[in-house]
């Protein structure tokens, strides 16, 4: 390692992915991630498990980041760590591990907003995006529009007023008796249904902003329905009924991106988080990217879900710009950009 070498260990501990993640001059040189099974059963993430699953796993992770990456604990020159927003439990984790070990190396502590990072996700390989480019973020915990100015001057343009879009798929899962976290279902069996087979509102907010909590009642309620008609409607018609849900939420997501490039006349567009995974919402924005000549950019999937390696890159570009934070450094449940 030579002297000018930037070296940094990032933690991330926001809900329920423990990941460390080394960054040797803004080349991300692993991202390991430990998932936690223990929410499955319980239908959601539960905060308390969630913190004590961090307890076990972060040491461990860490241990495997630094020594698979070829670097020694004494090269490194600062350590990152997800403030917020997060569980606050999960997070002070994270944060109170980050502080400790910064003191005893005796280097810089860097704070990094998640949100913040998972659009910064974009920079861990090629292609990268050009300034400006709107990044459309869409996660089990968040759906934000972000117009990206530059590496860490970004402005929220919209964002979800109640529940975020993996919730949506997760929520009305659960109600079609799927298993958690029932999202990357609900896309297996749109695959085979009909998207016009049923019709599921699709909200539309003021602005540029969302609302995914209606479509959960108005599934309840048709279910409920249907069901008093036929106890075996569930079981019937799934595909069908996944690719109505589905449908409605990617329109939901695509006509607020759609208004947002019209107004900031942007054609670099962007998508991170977990639910960037979901093929139906992959191929409609394939499809009319090429209609609208924009260039698209969507991450691989393990830089997509929460993971270190997009903390590792925020904190490589705040380490340039000189900002740490001090040893008094709390986390933050919400925190804004
Ligand atoms: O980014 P992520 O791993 O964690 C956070 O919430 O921050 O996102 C998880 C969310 C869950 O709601 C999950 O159901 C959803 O992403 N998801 C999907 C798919 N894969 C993951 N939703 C729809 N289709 C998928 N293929
Ligand atoms: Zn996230």
């Amino acid at each position: 390692m030579g002297t000018k070498d930037i070296t940094i260990l990032a933690i991330e501990s926001s809900c329920d992915e423990t990941s460390a993640s080394i960054i040797l001059n803004g080349k991300v040189l692993n991202n390991i991630v430990a998932t936690q099974s223990v929410h499955e059963k319980y239908g959601g993430v539960v905060p308390e498990l969630a913190s004590r699953a961090h307890q076990e796993n972060l040491i461990p992770v860490i241990h495997e980041a630094i020594s698979t990456s070829g670097i020694s604990k004494s090269d490194l020159t600062a350590v990152a760590f997800t403030r917020g927003p997060g569980l606050m439990g999960s997070l002070l984790v994270g944060v109170s591990f980050a502080k400790a070990f910064a003191q005893s190396l005796n280097i810089p502590l860097i704070d990094v907003n998640h949100m913040q990072a998972h659009v910064l996700a974009h920079f861990i390989e090629d292609p990268k995006p050009k300034f400006p480019f709107i990044c459309l973020t869409v996660s089990g915990g968040h759906t934000q529009l972000v117009l990206v100015k530059d590496y860490l001057q970004m402005e929220v343009i919209g964002q979800t007023q109640d529940d975020a879009v993996g919730e949506a798929f997760d929520k009305t899962a659960k109600l079609l008796g799927l298993p958690y976290p029932g999202g990357p279902l609900i896309d297996k069996h749109a695959k085979e249904g009909n998207p016009k087979a049923f019709e599921f509102p699709i909200t539309r907010m003021p602005g540029l902003n969302y609302s995914f909590s209606g479509i959960k009642t108005a599934v309840l309620y048709f279910l409920r329905d249907k069901l008093q008609e036929n106890p075996k409607f569930i079981e019937e018609n799934l595909n069908d009924l996944c690719a109505s849900i589905q449908y409605s939420l990617i329109q939901m997501l695509l006509i607020k991106l759609k208004e947002a490039v019209k107004e900031y006349k942007v054609k670099e567009i962007a998508i991170a988080g977990g639910v960037s995974a979901n093929s139906g919402l992959r191929n409609t924005l394939t499809q009319l990217a090429k209609e609208k000549g924009w260039n698209l950019y969507i991450p691989k999937f393990e830089y997509c879900t929460d993971n270190a390696a997009m903390i590792a890159m925020a904190a490589h570009y705040k380490y340039l710009q000189g900002e740490f934070v001090g040893m008094d450094v709390t986390p933050l449940a919400k925190m804004k950009f």
